[in-house]
């Protein structure tokens, strides 16, 4: 059965999609980067890759961020389809919170991010543009924005699993909810 009505417009599904995918590979690069030895810790001859996989964390960080705006823009302005009755109220309102709670760590990510970088010693560059100093150095400014990121970081990883298990549940319990956000349209 299909019901174009309860489904999220094209839109929608092609940004939760994407930035679905980008999201979870920033996490990954994130913690996988984080752990790479530093140039001062390799024996000499060995060069570190960590500052490749920083730079592309912070370039990749900045598009994501053009990205949610457009998403939150577009979102203010379109309704979420209503959900069926067959979901209980306290089902569609745990839901509601869990996406304002995922678009709201989804904007603070880059923002704690960029915070950090900004007070680095090292430049921000996006794809390889060096972007105008905006502020000195100060490493107690840095390693504060650095521990917000990281209790976002994992803030957001909650939130997801707990997205991930009620997609799962509603998936095989044969519920039609997954399918109002789904790439197949017929
Ligand atoms: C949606 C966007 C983003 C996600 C999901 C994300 C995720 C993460 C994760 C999981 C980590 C490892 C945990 C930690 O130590 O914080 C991390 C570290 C880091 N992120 Fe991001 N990040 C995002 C955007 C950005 C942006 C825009 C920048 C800078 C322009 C940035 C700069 C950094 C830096 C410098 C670190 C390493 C911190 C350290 O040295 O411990 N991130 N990020
Ligand atoms: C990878 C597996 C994922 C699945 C199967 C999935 C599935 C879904 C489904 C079915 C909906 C619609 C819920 C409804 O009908 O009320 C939805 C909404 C949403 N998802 Fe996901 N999702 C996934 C990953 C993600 C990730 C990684 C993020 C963000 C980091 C995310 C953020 C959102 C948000 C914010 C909404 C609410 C949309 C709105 O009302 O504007 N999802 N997801």
């Amino acid at each position: 059965m299909t019901n174009n009505a309860a489904r999220y417009d094209h839109v929608q599904v092609i940004l939760h999609w994407l930035m679905a995918a980008v999201i979870l590979f920033m996490i990954a690069l994130g913690l996988y980067m984080i752990e790479l030895p530093k140039q001062s810790e390799l024996p000499v001859g060995e060069e570190s890759v960590r500052a490749f996989y920083f730079l592309l964390h912070k370039s990749m960080g900045i598009t994501v961020a053009v990205l949610i705006i457009l998403r939150v823009a577009w979102r203010l302005t379109h309704k979420a389809p209503p959900l069926p009755d067959t979901v209980s109220k306290w089902q569609q309102k745990a839901a509601g919170a869990v996406h304002v709670l995922i678009y709201l760590v989804m904007i603070a990510m880059p923002i704690s991010g960029f915070m950090q970088s900004l007070f680095s010693k090292y430049d921000t560059k996006f794809w390889g543009i060096v972007l105008p100093r905006m502020a000195e150095a100060d490493e107690v400014m840095r390693e504060s924005f650095n521990q917000v990121h990281e209790c976002l970081a994992f803030l957001l990883i909650g939130l997801i699993v707990i997205h991930l298990a009620a997609a799962i549940k509603h998936r095989l319990s044969g519920t039609e909810i997954t399918d109002r956000m789904s790439l197949r349209r017929d």
